[in-house]
């Protein structure tokens, strides 16, 4: 029963595809409200439908996380329409070809856009979130990495956002308590469509591979268990904690 999330509200941005969506659908499985969100109307409407489809509510309110105003619409409209957010899972992020490279050949216009979406995105829905969430003595959980524990080469941008991300988990959960508990995912590898071409690279996956203990990529799936653990009542004396879940990866 700790793990019942039934009367409970989720917004879960990036929730229309990859880890994202799974996330959205393990809570949905719990029992909550979930208001998957994303920029694409169409997506958003059709991870609504779906979330529908587990015998909840839902919402489609397609939000860019860069946009304030609009991220400042979706968790009014979300309380408004739905009645509370109790969770909040920051989960859209990016990490296009043009971040990756040595720090020389990283575009500053990439730089920005990486650091805009992954860190300044996830803030402003903390902080348009919060009022909601100290209402509902609620739960934010931020989407981080392994990149945002350790370095990675190539990966400036990503790795500097979600590091960066992991801070903000440590310090709006110093603030935010007793009454809001703030913790941070670091997924390792994922079969989704970020990491396609690095999974398409026979090479590149078979050395991701070797490196990983468990000996493979996670399935979207299995982040939405650790997700929906850090937001119930089975975690309810954890906060401003990182849960790693990649296989064994930063156990090396
Ligand atoms: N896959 C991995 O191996 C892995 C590992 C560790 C951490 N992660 C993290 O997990 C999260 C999800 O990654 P994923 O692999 O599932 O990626 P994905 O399949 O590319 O999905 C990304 C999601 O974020 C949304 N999104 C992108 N930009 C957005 C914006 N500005 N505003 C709102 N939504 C936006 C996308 O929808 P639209 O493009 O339609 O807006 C999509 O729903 C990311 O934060 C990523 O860094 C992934």
């Amino acid at each position: 029963m700790e793990f019942d999330l039934s009367g409970k509200t989720v917004v879960v941005t990036g929730g229309t595809r990859g880890i994202g969506r799974a996330i959205a659908e393990s809570f949905a499985d719990a029992g909550a409200d979930v208001v998957p969100t994303s920029r694409s109307h169409d997506d958003v409407q059709d991870a609504a439908d779906a979330m529908r489809e587990y015998g909840v509510e839902s919402l489609a309110v397609p939000t860019d996380v860069t946009d304030e105003a609009a991220v400042q619409r979706l968790f009014s409209d979300t309380a408004d329409e739905l009645g509370s957010v109790d969770v909040v899972v920051n989960n859209a992020g990016v990490n296009p070809d043009g971040a990756l490279g040595p720090p020389e050949d990283v575009a500053t216009d990439d730089f920005d856009f990486v650091t805009d979406v992954n860190l300044r995105g996830a803030f402003l829905c903390a902080k348009h979130a919060a009022e909601h969430l100290q209402d509902a003595g609620g739960s934010l959980v931020n989407v981080a990495s392994v990149g945002g524990l350790v370095g990675l080469p190539r990966q400036h941008p990503y790795v500097g956002s979600k590091h960066g991300l992991v801070g903000l988990t440590k310090s709006m959960a110093l603030d935010w308590a007793p009454d809001v508990r703030v913790n941070a995912l670091a997924p390792g590898y994922v079969s989704t469509d970020l990491t396609e071409d690095l999974e398409e690279n026979e090479r590149l996956r078979e050395s991701i591979e070797r490196r990983t203990p468990l000996g493979r990529f996670a399935e979207p799936a299995e982040i939405g268990g650790p997700a929906v653990f850090l937001a119930s009542d089975a975690a309810a004396y954890v906060t401003g904690e990182v849960l790693t879940v990649d296989g064994g990866w930063t156990a090396r």
